[in-house]
């Protein structure tokens, strides 16, 4: 077990998730938990895990259901007993719309805030004795350009463009208050999944590549920093 390297991956039902999930389980030295909100239904991940040659144990999360946040401990401990998490990347996000930055509806603001904010933020915490036990920890927190005000992409989906600034932020937080962990917010591109839409320009594997390049690469003095999937900074 302790010469695998651990992962746990959220949001890995579609898109850039279970794209995170195929490459890693190529690979015998991995040992991912792939959460999901739905295991029973996710049936790209289940085809991928058939056929792993990595470790892959799905894992239930919804990462806008605090008691789900905290019941993945459970699951985590099961798997990986007293031995380390190498790697954190909370992934698992929503994008509500094109809503500008007027006529914000409450329900959709708190619940995108929920799902892109406090899960993650709520799942590194819960997850950071085994993060602490990693020769080198590190916290992937998926952003957007769209939570740039220096790149200034205008007024469009203003909750999800606020909700992954505030992601920012945190990270930025995090890194201060533990500088033996690596975390870092990142801009995975314009990637083509149900999120980025048809017109996006990355295919998922090419995104994915990159990232993990990163992951594999960003030392403790890049902690707390904003980059794009390539590894350049992007303004705040
Ligand atoms: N695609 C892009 O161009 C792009 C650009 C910038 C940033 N990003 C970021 O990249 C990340 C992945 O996006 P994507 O393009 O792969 O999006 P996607 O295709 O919409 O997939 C989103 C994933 O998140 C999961 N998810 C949503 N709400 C969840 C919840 N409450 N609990 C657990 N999982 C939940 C979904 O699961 P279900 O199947 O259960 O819904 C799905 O697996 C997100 O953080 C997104 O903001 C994407």
């Amino acid at each position: 077990m302790s010469v695998k390297t651990t992962w746990l991956i959220t949001g890995t039902s579609r898109g850039i998730g279970l794209e995170f999930v195929r490459q890693l389980a190529a690979s015998p030295q991995n040992l991912v938990i792939a959460s999901c909100r739905n295991p029973d239904t996710a049936s790209d991940l289940k085809a991928i895990v058939s056929e792993a040659k990595g470790t892959v144990h799905v894992v239930p999360l919804d990462v806008s259901d605090l008691e789900s946040v905290k019941g993945v401990e459970k699951y985590v401990k099961e798997i990986i007993g007293e031995e380390p998490l190498d790697y954190l990347l909370n992934n698992a996000a929503i994008n509500p719309g094109e809503e500008g930055a007027f006529e914000i509806s409450p329900e959709i603001f708190t619940k995108t805030i929920n799902t892109n904010v406090l899960g993650p933020v709520k799942l590194t915490e819960t997850l950071l004795p085994y993060l602490e036990r990693s020769r080198r920890p590190v916290v992937m927190n998926m952003s957007t350009g769209l939570a740039s005000i220096g790149i200034d992409l205008g007024p469009k989906c203003a909750v999800y463009s606020a909700s992954k600034t505030t992601l920012n932020m945190i990270t930025y937080k995090q890194a201060k208050a533990k500088p033996e962990i690596i975390f870092f917010a990142v801009d995975p591109g314009w990637v083509k999944t149900e999120m980025g839409g048809e017109g996006a320009f990355l295919e998922p594997d090419f995104s994915v590549s990159h990232l993990l390049k990163l992951l594999r690469s960003i030392t403790v003095e890049q902690s707390g920093q904003f980059f794009r999937y390539d590894g350049s900074t992007l303004p705040w």
